[in-house]
C-alpha cells in the first residue's frame, strides 16, 4: 500500500498539525534521559519549516489517564527540542484544542513552531474521542503523522484527526514503513533473524512469523532459557516463562534446523553487578543456585558466522541482561557483528533499541526502529491504524 508523505502535498503557509512520538523516558529532574526519539523528529521537522509551513507539534508523553499530570507536561520535552533546532523557539500552550489555542496559531506566521499539551491529559484522546479529533482537525489544514512508536494505537491524534483532514506521513514514519515492510514481504536472504528479550508469549505472533520467513533464527536472551526448558535442558534458577513452554516445544517442531539456541552461556549466582559468575557449555546444565545472564563467546562468534554471511538480519531482544554491565557483553558483540555485517540491518524498537544504543554501534546499523509495540504488531503482520488512515497515492 503507497501512502502520502509529506513530499506529496503542498506545505507553503499551511498550517500543519504534526504528530510526533515524544513519549521518552524522564528523571525524577524533569529532564529527558534518551532523546532517541525527538532527534528522529528532526528531519520532518526541518522539513516543514524549510517549505515555510506554520508547524503545531503533538504527542502524548507516559499513560497521565486522562488527567493534568505536572511531570508528564511536553513542557520538559521543549529544552531538548530546541536545543536539537538550533535553538530555534517554540512556543508552549498547557492546551490541546480549542479558543485558546486557536488564538495562538492565528498569530503564527511560516516557519513558526507551537508545542501543544500532552494528548493523554484529555480522556478523549485515548478513546479517539470525536469533539478531541474534531478539536484537533480544526487547528490546521494537513495533519502529518510520524509517530510510528505509537502508530498500533487508535487515539484521536492519530486516527480520529487523520480521518477529519488530509493526512500523510512523515519521514520518520515513511522510513520505518519502507524498512519493515521490505522485511516482511521481500527480505534479501540469507535473512537471519536474531530473537531475545525475556518473554516469547509478548511476542507470538512475531515469533511465528519471522520462523517461517527466515532462513535463520538465533535465540538468546530469557526466551532462550524457554526453548532451552523446553528441549530438556536444566536450567536451573534461569528466567524461563513457564507458561509458554509447550508453545516453545512447538516452535522448535515449526523451526526444524532454522532455529539456533546458545552452545554456551554465562551463569552468575545473581543478577547484580559483581555476582558470581562463570561460562558453562549448555549440555552440561545450570549448576544449583545459578541463572543464565548472558550469551557465551563461542554462542556469540556462531551467530557472528552467520551474520557475515547473511544479506538481511533483524534483530529484536537482547542476549541478556544487559542493563547490568557485567552481563552486557554477549549483546555488544553481537551488535558489533551485526554493525560490521554488510546486510542491510534493522533492530526492532524498545529493548532492543536502546541495548544497541548503549553498545555504540548504532550509527553502524541501517535502521532502528522507533517504535516498540508498534514494529512488534507489524511485524506479527497485522495493520498498523494510524497507517491505515492516512491518504493513499
Ligand atoms: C511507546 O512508547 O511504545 C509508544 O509511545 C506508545 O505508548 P503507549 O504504550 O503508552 O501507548
Amino acid at each position: 500500500m503507497q501512502y502520502k508523505s509529506v513530499c506529496d502535498v503542498e506545505l507553503s503557509g499551511k498550517r500543519v498539525l504534526l504528530r510526533v512520538d515524544y513519549n521518552v523516558p524522564i528523571n525524577s529532574l524533569g529532564e529527558v534521559v534518551d532523546d532517541t526519539r525527538i532527534l528522529a523528529s528532526i528531519p520532518t521537522i526541518d522539513y516543514l519549516i524549510k517549505k515555510s509551513a506554520i508547524v503545531i507539534l503533538c504527542s502524548h508523553l507516559g499513560r497521565p489517564n486522562g488527567m493534568r499530570v505536572e511531570s508528564l507536561s511536553l513542557e520538559k520535552i521543549l529544552p531538548v527540542l530546541m536545543g536539537c533546532l538550533n535553538n530555534r523557539n517554540i512556543m508552549f500552550t498547557q492546551y490541546c484544542y480549542g479558543d485558546k489555542v486557536m488564538n495562538y496559531i492565528d498569530g503564527m506566521k511560516p516557519k513558526q513552531l507551537l508545542m501543544l499539551e500532552n494528548t493523554r491529559f484529555w480522556s478523549e484522546e485515548t478513546d479517539n474521542g470525536p469533539s478531541m479529533s474534531q478539536g484537533l482537525a480544526d487547528l490546521a489544514d494537513i495533519f502529518v503523522n510520524d509517530a510510528f512508536g505509537v502508530a498500533h494505537r487508535a487515539h484521536s491524534s492519530t486516527v480520529g484527526v487523520a480521518r477529519l483532514l488530509p493526512s500523510v506521513a512523515g519521514l520518520l514514519l515513511r522510513k520505518e514503513l519502507v524498512y519493515l515492510e521490505r522485511v516482511m514481504t521481500n527480505p534479501e536472504r540469507p535473512f537471519v533473524v536474531i530473537l531475545g528479550g525475556a518473554k516469547i508469549s509478548d511476542k507470538i505472533g512475531v515469533v511465528e512469523r519471522l520462523i517461517d520467513q527466515a532462513d535463520c533464527v538465533l535465540v538468546g536472551g530469557a526466551m532462550a532459557n524457554t526453548f532451552m526448558k523446553a528441549a530438556g535442558i536444566e536450567v536451573a534458577e534461569s528466567l524461563v516463562e513457564e507458561g509458554a513452554i509447550d508453545t516453545a516445544s512447538q516452535l522448535l517442531i515449526r523451526a526444524g534446523d532454522k532455529l539456533i539456541l546458545p552452545m554456551d552461556v554465562i551463569v552468575a549466582d545473581a543478577m547484580e553487578v559483581g555476582a558470581k559468575k562463570s561460562c558453562i557449555k549448555v549440555d552440561q546444565g545450570v549448576g544449583i543456585g545459578y541463572r543464565i545472564v548472558d550469551i557465551g563467546p563461542e554462542t556469540t562468534k556462531l551467530f557472528g558466522e552467520h551474520i557475515a554471511r547473511s544479506k538481511m538480519i533483524l534483530w529484536n531482544g537482547p542476549m541478556g541482561a544487559f542493563e547490568i554491565p557485567d552481563f552486557a557483553c554477549g549483546t555488544n558483540n553481537l551488535a558489533r557483528h551485526v554493525a560490521y555485517s554488510e546486510a542491510v540491518s534493522i533492530v526492532g524498537g524498545g529493548d532492543s533499541a536502546s541495548a544497541v544504543r548503549k553498545s555504540g554501534y548504532d550509527n553502524h546499523i541501517s535502521h532502528v526502529s522507533t517504535g516498540g509495540g508498534a514494529a512488534l504488531e507489524m511485524l506479527s503482520g497485522n495493520m498498523l491504524p494510524a497507517v491505515e488512515a492516512l491518504d493513499l497515492i
